[in-house]
């Protein structure tokens, strides 16, 4: 069989109608716009409506890329949902996505990686099809963190936004899709990022939701310098490893996290400021759903052209990171 790379073939995005900005969150906590404005670059988030739910935003996400790659749902083999905001513990995300989507040929799991997830989905997709064990990749990166924050936490509560991003990947010719990818975790790390209750460790009662132990607790500090030589270093492994350098780039879609913490990654890295793609302002750390709405938003921009070397790099809680560079 020729040899293949793993390539995108559609992309797709959704977010709620809800927003919620940074005057909204002056009423709720003891912050102000200029404070959240020049710390982290974020004017307004998306919020879910109380009935909102996260597969329904990926449900549209994967119907848009799913139609754009001009592939049939019961075509797809493996479905892929990162998310650390499920719908519910069991079934998985990604199997409540199958069902709606009809792609009842399609294994399917979820990957909980936090921020990283969209780039590890893409890293298992690359591998399973570059391996023959799967044709049609469905990898969606969909998130409801709004449910998750603590309205009362002022260093967390103006970060997170909600959203959905999706891509269907598939065999592509060896000179294009994924050139490089790269993912790692530390759970040294863990308090980073984390939320303790609800599960077997914390568990789950009336005291542990009365001390908000569901909700997202963050070193803000700590997270912020990790993520920029975490995010920095793997970002050249992949480039060194695909042969190219930084002046190859045309694209680089850093995860949405902090416009301080992406300004820091560019010059870093050497990439041009005209060349990094920012959503932050209008929608906030979306987490697994930065990158593949980002990504979409650029396809439906113009901003990407075939050809075009696109470099996207992640940092999250675990704490995660990787990096992929591709051919567009
Ligand atoms: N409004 C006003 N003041 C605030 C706010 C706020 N929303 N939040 C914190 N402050 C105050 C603090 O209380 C502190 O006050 P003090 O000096 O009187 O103690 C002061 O601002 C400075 O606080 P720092 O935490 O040092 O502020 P910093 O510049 O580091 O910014 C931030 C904080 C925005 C959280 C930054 O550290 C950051 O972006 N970190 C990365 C976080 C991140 O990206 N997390 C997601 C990871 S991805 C994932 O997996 C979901």
């Amino acid at each position: 069989m020729a040899k293949v790379n793993a390539g995108i073939l559609g992309t797709g995005h959704s977010y709620p109608k809800g927003i919620l900005t940074n005057a909204d969150l002056e009423k709720i906590v003891d912050t102000s716009d200029e404070w959240i404005t020049t710390r982290t670059g974020i004017k307004q988030r998306r919020k879910a409506g109380p009935d909102e739910y996260t597969s329904q935003f990926a449900v549209r996400a994967s119907r848009e890329a799913i139609e754009r790659a001009g592939v049939d749902a019961s075509e797809i083999d493996l479905i892929l949902c990162a998310t650390v905001t499920p719908d519910q513990i069991l079934p998985s995300t990604a199997c409540l996505i199958q069902a709606q989507l009809g792609s009842h040929n399609a294994s399917a799991m979820d990957i909980v990686a936090a921020c990283s997830g969209f780039l590890y989905g893409l890293s298992l997709a690359d591998a399973m099809i570059r391996a023959g064990q799967s044709k049609y990749t469905l990898v969606i990166g969909a998130e409801i963190l709004t449910r998750y924050v603590d309205y009362t936490d002022r260093s967390t509560c103006v970060l997170f936004g909600d959203g959905a991003g999706a891509a269907l990947l598939g065999p592509v010719e060896s000179d294009r899709g994924i050139l490089a990818v790269k993912i790692r975790s530390d759970g040294r790390y863990e308090e980073h990022l984390y939320a303790p209750g609800g599960g077997t460790k914390g568990g789950f009662s009336a005291e542990t939701i009365a001390r908000g132990d569901h909700f997202f607790k963050m070193k803000g500090n700590e997270v912020f310098k990790v993520a920029i030589r975490s995010m920095t270093d793997i970002s050249q492994e992949v480039l060194d490893d695909a042969g190219l350098t930084t002046e190859d780039v045309n694209l680089f879609i850093p995860h949405q996290a902090n416009q301080r913490i992406t300004d820091a990654v560019a010059s870093k890295l050497n990439v041009d400021s005209s060349l990094v793609y920012s959503n932050i302002a209008m929608h906030g750390n979306t987490s697994s759903a930065s990158i593949p709405i980002g990504l979409d938003e650029c396809v439906e921009s113009g901003r990407v052209r075939k050809g075009d070397v696109i470099l996207m790099a992640s940092f999250g809680g675990g704490v995660t990171w990787g990096a992929v560079v591709m051919r567009w």
